[in-house]
């Protein structure tokens, strides 16, 4: 196997520390530490199972170096305080102990902050492009952001050196200094923040001040034996932003007081930009490594690359062509901690796609990491392992009904829990409407992920029976112990004059290339599936538009963060018309009549009518099966519960059947 990746699985010792391969699990925020910035169990766990997983590296995620004004997230940890130590040495120790080097992200939000009720403090008197957004949807005026004073600035500087030292002392041997994606060490060096006349502000050289007075101040308190990687946005993606000359100068300015450079791109304080850092499925994978190779040819320390690196095949590859000496990972390690191992062993089918849907960034960078397609991510405290999930203290029988993904997880851990699982599937082969989620082309990696679902129930043990309508004699005949039912949804078609006209199509069929649709081309239903069917028509050229009877904040509403705010520019920029406010109440020969807000009527011209208007779940089935064994042995999950999304599907399959 070391032939193959021999690569990425060559150590490298810099300053004494050998890292073991050339893998990095990518800082990323637990949102676990408690409201006074202590990590928890679940933080412990949550960075330790990447470690276990073979990385060299284990970066814990932004973490603020003063938690008054620089603390952007919620549930960070707080290194401004001594008291963090004690807990961030449980941290380290949970990482160190499969012999991964720890390190952590230092970090100040600068305007960018989540501090509510008092100012933000930046280069400049600037609100991040986020908060705005945030402010408008929320109906309040952005936090005031004030220019920083001397002392403020040289208050700041310390607070790192600070940080930085109650990590040394807690154990670190290496930190990240996060000067990329629009933090205050960004602020102060991108002509876009940083609008100063003094010392600290203008020419590229006074911009860099600050950056450069912070690293040498952790120096100073820490001496040169510490590892510190530099994180940066090597193209902040913005006109007026930091381009990638000005700051390969500034990586040249502080090349020997770094060890490693982290080579990202774009701005989390933009909403249209938050894409270049962490990439919707949509965008191809290996996304900013061309930045890292730039960077390389330009200065001698060692280089990372980050951004939908996806597996260790693309991996050895960047490294081979010498693009770069370290590849950092984050979601593909959230998806499959266990993806080096199982590469390692050969395995490399049995590793869990990460379908870069970005369910793990949560509400806006919120709530505790959890994974759309591994139900144990962020849960350790509970499920440490995918081997520690507990056998079954006693085997039963559980049918479960319905092959779609919620069903497909409920029968795998089942399965896996050594109980006698018998899946029944009304199709001749398993997928349920992730199949349909599949079908457009820049859903590959959805895809993937539904070809080894499928793959690993298959292989699971369980008994399959396709073509099969399950019915109450089904059931009656198994006499299960236990009943899952997870017979998902039906298209929501509602009953309007000429609904049954031969224009109309639901648009899972569009997507499957089922029907023929025309060059003008009204879908109805602003979702996800809607906004996606509209824009994989208009990439075919068809002239599109979307009327949506909700007001403009219902758009893409059961989209993630990231994702939404990259399908908004996607749509605009292929010129989709989006109507809000607007309801559809008739199909006409010509397209379609519907009515506004004001109860004014419109005629909508289209030769296809693409309908997106949500799913319904098969409540006549679930209600015949429900009550044939006690109800306290039947879960009924996924999409016939509530039309959700796939996390749910996932999470509901494997929640139904853990402890049973
Ligand atoms: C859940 C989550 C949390 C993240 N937290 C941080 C963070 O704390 N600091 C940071 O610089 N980047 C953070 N990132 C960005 C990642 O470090 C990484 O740059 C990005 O996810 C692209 O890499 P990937 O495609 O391998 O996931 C986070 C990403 C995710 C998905
Ligand atoms: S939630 Fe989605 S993007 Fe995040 S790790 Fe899981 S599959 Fe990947």
């Amino acid at each position: 196997m070391d032939g193959n990746y021999k690569h990425l699985f060559s150590p490298i010792t810099i300053k004494g520390v050998e890292f073991k391969n050339r893998l990095e699990m990518a800082p990323t925020l637990a949102f676990m530490a408690t409201p006074d910035g202590m990590a928890t169990q679940d933080m412990i766990e949550y960075y330790r199972s990447f470690s276990r997983g073979g990385v060299a590296i284990v970066t814990v995620g932004d973490s603020a170096v003063n938690f008054a004004y620089g603390k952007n997230h919620e549930a960070q940890l707080n290194l401004g305080t001594d008291e963090v130590i004690t807990s961030l040495n449980k941290v380290l120790e949970g990482i160190t102990r499969y012999g991964a080097t720890a390190s952590i992200e230092l970090n100040h939000g600068g305007n960018h902050t989540f501090v509510r009720g008092s100012s933000a403090y930046s280069a400049s008197a600037l609100p991040s492009g986020n908060e705005e957004y945030a402010a408008a949807m929320e109906g309040r005026l952005p936090i005031e952001v004030k220019e920083m004073t001397q002392d403020q600035i040289s208050d700041v500087i310390q607070d790192y050196a600070k940080a930085a030292q109650r990590c040394m002392i807690a154990g670190f041997k290496m930190i990240m200094i996060h000067g990329a994606h629009g933090h205050l060490l960004s602020q102060f060096l991108s002509p876009l923040t940083n609008k100063r006349r003094d010392r600290w502000g203008g020419s590229l050289e006074n911009r860099a001040r600050f950056p450069i007075a912070v690293i040498d101040a952790i120096r100073q308190k820490c001496g040169p034996g510490l590892i510190i990687e530099y994180r940066t946005s090597l193209d902040e993606k913005d006109p007026n932003g930091l381009k990638t000359d000005d700051v390969i100068e500034f990586i040249k300015m502080i090349e020997d007081r770094i060890d490693i450079v982290q080579v990202s791109a774009g701005l989390l304080s933009v909403p249209e930009l938050m894409h270049h850092i962490i990439q919707p499925y949509h965008l191809p994978h290996m996304y900013n490594v061309h930045y890292a190779e730039l960077l390389k040819k330009n200065v001698k320390l060692p280089v990372t690359t980050v951004g939908s690196i996806m597996n260790l095949d693309n991996a050895e590859k960047i490294l081979s062509e010498g693009h770069a000496d370290f590849i950092a990972m984050a979601r593909p390690f959230i998806a499959d901690p266990e993806i080096i191992r199982k590469t390692a062993l050969g395995k490399q089918e049995k590793i869990r796609p990460c379908i870069r849907c970005n369910w793990c960034t949560g509400p806006g960078f919120a709530f505790p990491v959890r994974c759309a397609v591994n139900p144990i991510a962020g849960r350790g405290v509970e499920y440490p392992t995918e081997e520690a999930i507990s056998p079954a203290r006693k085997k039963k029988k559980i049918v479960v009904v319905g092959g779609g993904p919620a069903g497909m997880q409920a029968a795998l851990t089942a399965g896996k829990r050594g109980h006698d699982v018998i899946l029944y599937e009304m199709k001749d082969h398993l997928g349920g409407m992730l199949e349909y989620a599949c079908k457009l082309p820049f859903k590959k990696d959805m895809k993937a992920f539904l070809e080894w679902l499928i793959a690993r129930t298959e292989e699971s043990g369980a008994t399959i029976k396709y073509n099969t309508e399950v019915t109450a004699d089904t059931i009656n005949q198994e006499k299960p112990d236990g009943l899952i039912i997870a017979v998902g949804a039906i298209p929501l078609i509602p009953n309007l004059p000429g609904i049954d006209r031969p224009h109309v199509h639901w648009a899972g069929d569009v997507d499957s290339g089922n029907v023929e649709v025309g060059k003008e081309v009204v879908v109805v239903g602003a979702g996800l599936m809607g906004v996606e069917t509209a824009l994989s028509l208009s990439l075919q050229g068809k002239k599109v538009s979307i009327m949506e009877m909700m007001g403009p904040d219902a758009v893409l509403m059961d989209s993630t963060w990231f994702n939404r705010n990259y399908l908004r520019l996607w749509m605009a920029e292929q010129e989709i018309e989006l109507m809000t406010n607007i309801k559809m109440e008739a199909i006409t020969d010509k397209g379609i009549r519907a009515i506004d807000r004001n109860f004014n009527w419109k005629d909508f011209p289209a030769d296809t009518i693409v309908l997106a208007m949500g799913m319904e779940a098969r409540k006549d089935k679930v209600n015949e099966l429900r009550r044939l064994i006690p109800a306290t042995e039947v879960s009924v999950i996924g999409d016939c519960y509530q039309p959700r999304n796939l996390f749910s599907a996932v999470h509901d399959g494997f929640n139904s059947v853990v402890e049973i």
